[in-house]
C-alpha cells in the first residue's frame, strides 16, 4: 500500500521517503496475502461501496500491472484466472444459490454451474460437488512479485527508500502533522504524512485519541505448495467455505486461510493447516498430491466496521491507507489514486472510507 502510494505520488511529481520497518518492502501482511482480486466472490452483501471500490481498483489492475512492468522490468505475477465459488452440500448450495441472486440483481457477472458443467471446466474437482458460482472476471496477483516490482519502480522513480526503520510517533504540532520520530530519535520533516502501517497502525504514538483509526489484527494461516507434475491441476481460484485455492498459473498454489482472532501471534499449528487442508481436500482430493513449501501466519488489518480508512483525517497534513482487511491487494490501486488525489488536493473520497468516522470509538477506546 505504502509503495503503491509512493510511487504514484512520485508520477505526480511530489518528493516522497518510504519509511519501512522490514528489511524487505512489504515483508509483512503483504507476503503473506494470497492476492485474490476477487471484488465480486468475497465482498458480501452488507458491502456494496466496499464491492463498487473494489470493481474500481480491479479495473485499475491491467493497466497498473504493464506500466509497473515497464517501470521496473519485473513480472508483477498477474493471472487473469477468473474463480469458482464452489458449494459441497445442500446448505451451502443453497447459500451459493442467494449469492448468486444477488450478485445478478447488481448486474455482475456470474453464472451458475451443475457439478457436472464445473467439473467440465476444472476436471480435479470432486464429484461431490453439488454447485459452483463461475465469477469471470475475479482473477488473482502473486502479492510478493508485486511488492518486488513496486519496490524497484519506486526506486527508479526518485523516491527515497529506507527499510530497517521504525516510525515512532507522528509529530503533531498547532494540529497539523510535521513529520514523524523514528525509533531512535532521528527526526523526519515532511508537509504530510501518510501512515500505511497496516495492523500495527496502533503502535504508532503522539496522536490525539479521537483522531486514531481503531485497528486490530486478524490472524490467517496460509499454506504455500507446489505441484511436482507442474500446472493445470486447478486453472482458477476456488472458492470454499472456510477458504480457498488460488493458482499462480506455473505449478504453485496458495491454500488460505484461517481467520483467528489471537492479538499479534503469528505461530502456525497444526490444526490450522489441517483445517485447510480438509477444506480443500472435499472438493480437490488431488492437493494431497502436492509439496508443501511453506505454511505462515500473517494479520489482516480491521477496522470496526471492516472497511478501509482512506485519506485525510482529523489532524491536518496526516492521511491515512489503513484497514483494508481481507482486500489490501485488491484495493492497492484504487487507494493509491484516491490519497495521491488528496495529496495533491484533486478528488474527493467517498465518506464510507472517510478516516473522522471512528472518532467516538477510538475517544472511548482510549
Ligand atoms: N482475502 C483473503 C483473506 O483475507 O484471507
Amino acid at each position: 500500500m505504502g509503495l503503491a502510494i509512493a510511487w504514484r505520488a512520485a508520477q505526480r511529481g511530489l518528493r516522497v521517503t518510504v519509511l519501512e520497518r522490514a528489511a524487505v518492502p512489504g515483508a509483512g501482511t503483504s507476503a503473506v496475502a494470497a492476492g485474490m482480486l476477487a471484488p465480486i466472490s468475497e465482498t458480501i452483501a452488507t458491502e456494496l461501496p466496499l464491492m463498487r471500490l473494489g470493481l474500481e481498483s480491479v479495473d485499475a489492475y491491467p493497466s497498473l500491472v504493464e506500466e509497473l512492468s515497464d517501470a521496473s522490468g519485473l513480472d508483477p505475477g498477474y493471472l487473469r484466472c477468473g474463480t469458482l465459488l464452489a458449494a459441497r452440500d445442500g446448505d451451502e448450495a443453497e447459500a451459493l444459490g442467494r449469492e448468486f441472486e444477488l450478485r445478478q440483481s447488481l448486474g455482475l457477472a456470474v453464472h451458475r454451474l451443475r457439478s457436472s458443467e464445473a467439473r467440465r471446466l476444472e476436471p480435479a474437482l470432486a464429484p461431490a460437488l453439488r454447485l459452483a458460482l463461475e465469477i469471470p472476471d475475479d482473477h488473482a496477483i502473486d502479492p510478493r512479485k508485486l511488492t518486488a516490482a513496486l519496490a524497484k519502480a519506486v526506486t527508479t522513480s526518485g523516491v527515497t527508500l529506507r527499510i530497517g526503520v521504525t516510525v515512532d510517533q507522528v509529530n503533531v504540532a498547532d494540529g497539523r502533522a510535521r513529520g514523524v520520530r523514528l525509533a531512535g530519535g532521528e527526526q523526519v520533516e515532511a508537509e504530510h504524512v501518510v501512515l500505511a502501517t497496516g495492523a500495527w497502525t496502533e503502535a504508532v504514538r503522539g496522536l490525539p485519541a479521537e483522531a486514531c483509526v481503531p485497528i486490530h489484527p486478524v490472524k490467517g494461516q496460509i499454506l504455500r505448495l507446489h505441484d511436482p507434475a507442474g500446472p493445470g491441476l486447478l486453472t482458477r481460484v476456488l472458492r470454499m467455505t472456510g477458504g480457498y485455492l488460488v493458482p499462480r498459473g506455473d505449478g504453485r498454489y496458495v491454500l488460505g486461510a484461517t481467520m483467528e482472532e489471537r492479538g499479534f501471534d503469528t505461530t502456525v499449528t497444526a490444526g490450522g493447516a489441517f483445517e485447510l487442508l480438509r477444506n480443500a481436500f472435499e472438493l480437490l482430493p488431488s492437493v494431497t498430491e502436492l509439496v508443501i513449501d511453506e505454511l505462515s501466519a500473517g494479520l489482516r488489518p480491521a477496522t470496526p466496521d471492516n472497511a478501509p480508512a482512506i485519506g485525510p483525517g482529523a489532524v491536518g497534513g496526516l492521511h491515512w491507507a489503513v484497514g483494508h482487511y481481507r482486500h489490501g491487494i485488491l484495493l492497492t490501486p484504487i487507494t493509491a489514486e484516491l490519497v495521491v488525489g488528496a495529496l495533491t488536493g484533486e478528488g474527493a473520497i467517498p465518506d464510507e472510507f472517510a478516516p473522522t468516522r471512528f472518532a467516538g470509538v477510538s475517544a472511548v477506546a482510549a
